[in-house]
């Protein structure tokens, strides 16, 4: 166990032998920055002042050559080998609604979706507390450096976790993931993130999930069913994809709406598939467009976009399409809440 005191806050923090600088920062309360937990941001970057860490990922994307001159280093990818002084600015944003913690967790149930995203349920050994939006790192077997996946269920205090997870060719941790059979147990450690369900806004809500982005707008959304602050919004999702075969959601929504309220007639949400390589002159489906998602986005709302509390999750490159527009179209970014997919 070390103590870590971090340059101006009055009270050091412990952080385990197995733990990372950012992670026990954050169990034990803190603000510290981060968003990927997992190399590739660079958001927890702190100077070293005094102490040794260790480098889990020394060539992790996140720390660029000038920084590791500057005796830069990444909170998610370091671990204290002595007592540490650090340096960096924490702020409130990032202080843990849940605290994270790690724990065991058996394979119960893999489902196909598509041809290449899949479904796993996790049971944990012990119950973890999240809110609808937010993901766990997965540890597993014989990977390098856990996983970052976002959990698909409602929030809530639970023991049954479940994931929306794209098999990547060539992807080490997912390959793995695929390769689990129901009862192998991986290691799970959350929640973390801060694109979770705000059940005190009184905007309607806009959901916009791209490829694997699906898990966490579909907990965002069945979050919203399910939450009684939150009856009279109306959400609109729109989910893109390339093709007609990675499609899917539609249907878990549905049953998501149905759950929540089985008697109520008008639909909440209004879903809108959008398919980036669909071939010209095929037939699309009923409420199926084509385009990039943050295009048909645009068409359909570009005059309302401010009037949302508005939530997406994808790869880096919608991520940025996404904040491209809505700053262009003025939304307050207060309204806004992302998560990357690296
Ligand atoms: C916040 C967040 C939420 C996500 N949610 C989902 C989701 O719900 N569904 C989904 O399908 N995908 C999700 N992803 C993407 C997912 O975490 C993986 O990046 C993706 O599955 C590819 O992993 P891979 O191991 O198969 O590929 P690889 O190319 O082998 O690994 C890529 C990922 O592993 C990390 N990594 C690689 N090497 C190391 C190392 N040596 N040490 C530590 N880390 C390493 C990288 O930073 C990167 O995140 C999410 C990512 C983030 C950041
Ligand atoms: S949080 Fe550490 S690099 Fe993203």
């Amino acid at each position: 166990m070390h103590s870590i005191a971090i340059e101006g806050n009055p009270a050091p923090y412990s952080c385990t032998d197995h733990d990372t600088v950012l992670r026990a920062g954050l169990r034990a309360g803190l603000g510290f920055p981060y968003e990927c937990n997992v190399g590739s941001c660079g958001n927890c970057k702190f100077e070293l002042l005094e102490g040794e860490v260790d480098n889990l990922w020394p060539e992790s994307p996140g720390l660029s050559d000038k920084d590791r001159l500057k005796n830069r280093w990444l909170g998610c990818q370091s671990r204290a080998k002595t007592d540490l002084r650090i340096k960096l600015r924490t702020s409130e944003h990032y202080r843990a609604i849940h605290t994270p913690l790690i724990t065991r967790a058996v394979l119960k149930r893999h489902t196909m979706l598509t041809h290449d995203i899949s479904e796993f349920v996790f049971e944990c050994e012990t119950p973890i507390a999240f809110s609808s939006g937010q993901y766990a790192l997965i540890q597993l077997p014989g990977v390098k450096g856990p996983r970052a996946y976002s959990m698909s269920n409602v929030g809530g205090k639970a023991t049954g976790l479940e994931f929306q997870v794209r098999r990547i060719p060539e992807g080490l941790g997912s390959d793995v993931l695929f390769g689990l059979a129901v009862g192998d147990s991986v290691q799970i450690d959350g929640p973390y993130g801060m694109a979770y369900l705000r059940e005190d806004a009184e905007r309607d809500i806009l959901l916009v999930g791209g490829g694997s982005g699906l898990a966490p707008m579909l907990s965002l959304a069945r979050g919203a069913l399910m939450s009684e602050k939150l009856q009279s919004q109306q959400i609109h999702f729109l989910y893109g994809a390339r093709q007609l075969r990675d499609l899917c959601g539609e249907d878990l929504l549905k049953d998501a709406q149905h759950q929540a309220n089985p008697t109520q007639g008008a639909q909440r949400v209004h879903y809108t598939s959008v398919l980036s390589n669909h071939p010209p002159g095929e037939e699309l489906p009923a409420g199926c467009q084509t385009g990039f998602v943050h295009e048909v986005l645009e068409a359909k709302h570009a005059d309302q976009l401010a009037s949302f509390e508005i939530y997406f999750a994808g790869p880096p490159l919608m991520a940025q399409a996404m904040i491209k527009l809505l700053v262009a179209r003025k939304v307050p970014m207060t309204q806004v809440h992302f998560d990357q997919f690296y």
